[in-house]
């Protein structure tokens, strides 16, 4: 087989993890990708940091622009804006394809991300970075690319969906279960922006792109977290026949009222829900996430999995990486394959946050 360099960045809970099964899955990944996956480096901020998956620790290394500059796919997992954002510009103008979870990244600059790898002929794949395992940006952008999407209502956040499941199951306290999210490596770096909302905010601004075919920007996303909801809260509703769920919900408003006749308009939100518990999404427990999608053509499909967690969002990132090998193998530098979310194929007339 011909080699590939791939280069990663980041050796959190999911990049441990695909450094872990980039060596025990070699032959396979090899035999489906067409190319052998050398794994050149993996960059980190600390070589001495303390770590679940042990690494060699000869790939370790600090200088990650050496390293991106000399591969051909580079996986990006650090997360957050910079130096991430740098680092896949780098990437992209050294002729590299580009796999990346970071949904921060994407939900405020995906279209610069994407801009410039379309003028470099590159690919940006980003399969694990709405809802962890479950494959759900294949499916809008490339699956249902023939029909019309006209609502999604999801649970896109593993996190608070665990600690409300428990704060209603066992009438658990959210610090408490918040510390187990933490510890089982199911929340951001920062948990604020878990119970915030915000990473949900962020996953529903690249599912509206996806799914509208327009650039939904984080601002426009009606975003409310989960901070509010007490215990009495939670009882409340459960004797009432409900459950709460942090909702992630896009839809067209076409037709309405206050929409002008003709002109699109779509509503991007999240908030916490009053969910009936004989509602499917009420059933999504522990780290689950579940998107509902309503297609005009194809009805309803419902997409359900683990959200987050270290090896399943590793399946994620190996599976975007298995095609960006493929396209690599098959096109050679500068054939890029438009992974973008925001082809402004439909004029969304206005983003209606508020309902
Ligand atoms: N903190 C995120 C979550 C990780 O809990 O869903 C997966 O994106």
């Amino acid at each position: 087989y011909r080699r590939l360099r791939v280069a990663l960045l980041g050796a959190g809970a999911v990049g441990s993890q695909v450094a872990h099964l980039l060596h025990t899955h070699a032959d396979e990944l090899a035999d489906r990708a067409g190319a052998a996956l050398e794994l050149a480096g993996i960059a980190v901020r600390d070589v001495d940091a303390p770590r679940d998956v042990e690494l060699p620790r000869e790939l370790l290394t600090t200088d990650a622009e050496t390293l991106i500059v000399g591969s051909d796919i580079v996986i990006e997992l650090m997360g957050g804006i910079e130096p991430a954002r740098a680092h896949i510009q780098l990437a992209l103008n050294s002729g590299a394809d580009v796999v990346t979870a970071n949904k921060a990244l994407l939900a405020t600059h995906g279209t610069e991300i994407f801009d410039a790898a379309d003028q470099v002929g590159a690919s940006v794949y980003y399969e694990a970075a709405v809802a962890g395992a479950i494959p759900i940006i294949r499916p809008l952008r490339d699956s249902l690319a023939g029909d019309r999407v006209n609502r999604i209502m999801g649970i896109v956040n593993g996190t608070t969906n665990y600690i409300l499941d428990r704060m209603d199951g066992e009438g658990a306290e959210m610090a408490e279960v918040l510390a187990d999210a933490q510890r089982l490596g199911y929340a951001e770096a920062d948990p604020t922006a878990d119970v915030e909302g915000y990473d949900a905010a962020q996953k529903a601004a690249i599912l509206a792109s996806l799914a509208f075919h327009t650039t939904v920007p984080l601002d426009a996303v009606h975003r409310e977290g989960i901070t509010g909801i007490t215990k009495g809260m939670m009882d409340a509703a459960r004797h009432a026949g409900y459950v709460i769920k942090l909702l992630a919900v896009c839809e067209r408003l076409s037709g309405r009222a206050d929409v002008a006749d003709g002109a699109e308009a779509i509503s991007v939100r999240v908030y916490p829900a009053l969910v009936p518990r004989d509602h499917p999404l009420a059933s999504v427990h522990g780290v689950n996430n579940a998107v509902f999608v309503q297609a005009e053509a194809a009805g309803d499909l419902m997409f359900y999995g683990a959200g987050a967690g270290g090896m399943q969002t590793a399946s994620a990132v190996l599976g975007d990486l298995v095609s960006a090998a493929r396209r690599h193998i098959a096109g050679g530098a500068g054939v890029g394959e438009s992974t973008r979310a925001n082809l402004p194929t439909v004029d969304i007339g206005k983003v209606v946050t508020r309902y």
